[in-house]
């Protein structure tokens, strides 16, 4: 059989590069039929699920999951396209896994953390879903990175009560560490920079510290006058404890001037429109339980 070029098959295409030639050899029946088979299903399902523009195909599936991020706009989605006759698939599934999973969740969510962290279960279950929500961002042996708590440790920016450790989770925490470059000049950070080392033991020249400490004033507001920190003050500010020799963005001088240079702002996410309030608990109990 001849080719499109009129080549027998097996013969020469006529082309030959660096002593290899081209033959002319038809691709396997089966690939072909595939081939083409594949060519017909991406305009078949083009045609039947939502995706050209705002056309949402002739089975009815409607990608409504987009922008919705709590159950409750999961449930209102699924009553709006019963109403209207469509299919939203992913919201359907998000209820009924709530309604499958969600008294279980409801159980554990009326007891105290200080028991659920006795309970194995209930810790299993916290650990899945920090795996899935939070490991990402704090490790999946929760020992963070820089500008990422460690939450294994005793040492916290907004407290490790359960209560405080919730609070955390349900509602997320923007820090607000201002840079200070303008105010202080490279010659301050220099000197303050010194003092802070000094917070935690290490030597440094005293000279500088001494004029570093001079100038701590300003950071004593949300750190505390003797560096200890936002929570042992019992202040909302998340400003780390300086005394200690552990550190959310790295304790080399380096790593403490950029600090001091530009400032820091970490965010944590709030949780408790996506997993919900009984999710949340179950995970504090967690991340309570690591520490403690
Ligand atoms: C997108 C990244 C990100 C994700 C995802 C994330 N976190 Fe965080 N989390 C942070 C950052 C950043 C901070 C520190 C905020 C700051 O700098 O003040 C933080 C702080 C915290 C704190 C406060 C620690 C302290 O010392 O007080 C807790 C507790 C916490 N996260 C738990 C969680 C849990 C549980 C989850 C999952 C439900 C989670 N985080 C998901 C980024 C994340
Ligand atoms: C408005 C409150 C506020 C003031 C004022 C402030 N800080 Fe902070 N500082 C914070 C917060 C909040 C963080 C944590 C930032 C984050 O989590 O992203 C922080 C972080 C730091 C860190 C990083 C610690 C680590 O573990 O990596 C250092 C160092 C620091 N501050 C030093 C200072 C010094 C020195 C001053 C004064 C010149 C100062 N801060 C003034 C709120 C403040």
């Amino acid at each position: 059989m001849k080719n499109y070029a009129g080549v027998e098959e097996g013969k020469s295409m006529g082309h030959e590069f660096d002593g290899i030639e081209e033959l002319n050899n038809p691709l396997p029946g089966w690939w072909t039929k595939m081939f083409w088979l594949t060519a017909v299903w991406a305009v078949y399902y083009l045609l039947a699920y939502p995706g050209l523009g705002n056309y949402q195909g002739f089975l009815g599936w409607k990608s409504s999951n987009q922008g919705i991020t709590s159950l409750e706009e999961s449930r209102a989605a699924v009553e709006q396209a019963k109403a209207e006759g469509y299919r939203v698939q992913y919201d359907q599934e998000m209820v009924k896994a709530q309604e499958t999973f969600g008294p279980i969740f409801e159980k554990y969510a009326s007891q105290d953390i200080h028991a659920l962290v006795k309970d194995e279960e209930a810790l299993e279950i916290g650990k899945r879903l920090y795996l899935q929500n939070c490991s990402q961002c704090h490790a999946s042996d929760a020992r963070g990175g820089v500008g990422f708590p460690n939450l294994t440790d005793n040492d916290w920016l907004y407290g490790g009560s359960p209560e405080k450790i919730k609070e955390t989770i349900l509602h997320g925490r923007k820090a607000a560490m201002p840079g200070w470059i303008d105010s202080l000049g490279e010659d301050g950070i220099k000197q303050v920079t010194a003092y802070v080392i000094s917070l935690s033991g290490r030597e440094v020249d005293a000279g500088l510290a001494k004029a570093g400490e001079a100038k701590f004033g300003v950071c004593a507001a949300c750190h505390g006058a003797d560096g200890k920190g936002s929570v042992a003050h019992n202040l909302p500010f998340g400003a780390p404890n300086l005394t200690d020799d552990i550190w959310l963005y790295g304790g080399s001088e380096r790593a403490i001037t950029e600090t001091l240079t530009h400032g820091r702002a970490g965010v944590m996410p709030a949780w408790k429109d996506i997993l919900g309030e009984d999710k949340v608990h179950l995970i504090s109990a967690y991340v309570y339980s690591l520490s403690n």
